[in-house]
């Protein structure tokens, strides 16, 4: 497997061209699904787990064509020949949001299959608010042989659904499955990230009645069927976040171009009150700091709170702040496998329960760390910028699923980091 090395210490300074969003993409690609008609979707992510979706919709019979386009990469999906209706353990294991192919197939074809998406290294992330909202829609669900069956033969009708827990995935495949409901479905209690207004505007391109958007209350209006559309992704905040966290803690400057702050105020407040310099303007956010980093207390919670796919990167920053910080999770069970990594790279960072206590550390040291999860490698990868000597991170697989040309964009901005064919 390959491997990142990464010889820190290096100010980086450069610009980075943000990508299209991950987590706004993987849903928007499913919900092409819902049409026989052509979409076209621009500045998708070249990412793994963008891949592992592709070959999803391709197992299921669709035509695909995944090409480079002036201003990334351009996606063509049709539709028109789906045959298969079943999603494969081998193909779903790989990535949980697989399951969202649910809503849409059985909302289109009355019929799906798919593989129970089992946990991930960062919890068990059960998918009970999908399955008892797809009933609540008028679905039957069985489960038989480690698949999910969910049957709508007549269709699905529109539903009050309140949501007992709030559940980005299950936001989205209620959603999805609602656009093609008799009737009207109310969603309460939904998720507010900014992917799921990104999911509705584009189903509202399609011919979706969607109302509420960026609510904790959704309102669709079935429609008997929806057409094609051509949309561009927005950029990913998470990718923006990541890389502001890497002009932090080198103490460089790096301008990223096509971010906007407005979708990560959470992290940029807190990133200014840690002494980090943040400029925007209409095109870009640039980020810097020449100050200490300034120790702060953080608690992950849904949108507009601190998004929990920024912890494990601003972890390895407050590592290396000026005193004591702690940083409690609160929607994964299991998300703190990067600390006993950081904590080989000399931070000195203790867990209790949901709770990390980080005590600031003057440097790290590069040592041979190990990827566990996606935002977990992407830490490893923020604390080697910073650290003395040289980090080689492994199971860098991991990173492959959310961050497209990483190596190539921190080398661009002056890191020493380089990626070395598999051993
Ligand atoms: C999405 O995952 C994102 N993935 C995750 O990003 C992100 O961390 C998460 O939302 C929270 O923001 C994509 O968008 C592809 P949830 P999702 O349903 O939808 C529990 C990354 O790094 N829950 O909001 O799976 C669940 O166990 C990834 O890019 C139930 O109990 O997250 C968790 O504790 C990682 N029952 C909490 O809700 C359910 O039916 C939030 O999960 C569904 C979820």
């Amino acid at each position: 497997m390959d491997q990142i090395k990464v010889r820190g210490g290096k100010k980086l300074k450069g610009i980075i061209e943000i990508s299209g969003s991950k987590n706004a993409t993987l849903p928007i690609i499913i919900a092409s699904l819902l049409t026989e008609r052509k979409v076209v979707v621009r500045r998708v992510p070249d990412l793994a787990d963008v891949r592992t979706i592709l070959e999803l919709l391709t197992f299921f019979g669709a035509d695909l064509n995944f090409r480079s386009g002036l201003n990334g990469k351009i996606l063509e999906i049709i539709n028109t020949n789906i045959t298969v209706k079943k999603a494969p353990y081998e193909l779903v294991r790989k990535m949980r949001a697989s399951v969202l192919v649910l809503g849409a197939l059985v909302a289109r074809y009355g019929e799906a299959k798919v593989s129970l998406p089992g946990g991930c290294a960062i919890g068990t992330r059960p998918i009970d608010i999908h399955l008892n909202g797809l009933e609540s829609l008028g679905a039957s669900i069985s489960l038989e042989d480690g698949y999910v069956k969910a049957v709508a033969k007549n269709g699905l009708i529109g539903s009050e659904i309140n949501l007992p827990k709030v559940s980005v995935g299950a936001t989205e495949n209620l959603m999805m499955a609602a656009t093609l409901a008799k009737g009207k479905t109310v969603l309460f209690n939904c998720a507010k990230e900014p992917e799921i207004s990104e999911l509705g505007r584009f189903l509202n391109t399609m011919g979706a009645k969607i109302l509420g958007l960026g609510t904790d209350k959704i309102t669709i209006h079935g429609v008997d069927e929806l057409i094609g559309t051509d949309f561009t992704v927005a950029n990913d905040r998470i990718e923006t976040g990541t890389y502001a966290i890497a002009a932090a803690i080198t103490g460089g400057i790096i301008k990223l171009q096509g971010a906007q702050t407005n979708h990560l105020f959470s992290v940029f407040d807190i990133l200014s009150k840690t002494g980090v310099s943040i400029v925007e303007d209409s095109e870009s956010v640039v980020i810097s700091r020449d100050n200490e980093i300034l120790p702060f207390d953080i608690a992950t919670q849904p949108y507009p709170g601190f998004p929990t796919d920024m912890q494990a990167q601003v972890m390895a920053l407050l590592s290396l702040a000026s005193g004591s910080s702690i940083i409690t999770e609160n929607i994964f069970e299991n998300r703190f496998m990067h600390i006993p990594e950081l904590v080989r790279m000399g931070a000195n960072i203790t867990q209790e329960g949901p709770t990390a206590i980080i005590k600031g550390v003057k440097k790290l040291k590069g040592a041979q760390v190990m990827a566990t999860d996606l935002r977990a490698s992407v830490s490893l990868v923020l604390a080697g910028l910073a650290a003395e000597g040289e980090t080689v991170i492994s199971r860098i697989y991991h990173l492959d699923r959310g961050y497209e040309d990483l190596v190539r964009k921190l080398t661009n901005c002056g890191a020493d980091i380089e990626r070395v064919a598999g051993i």
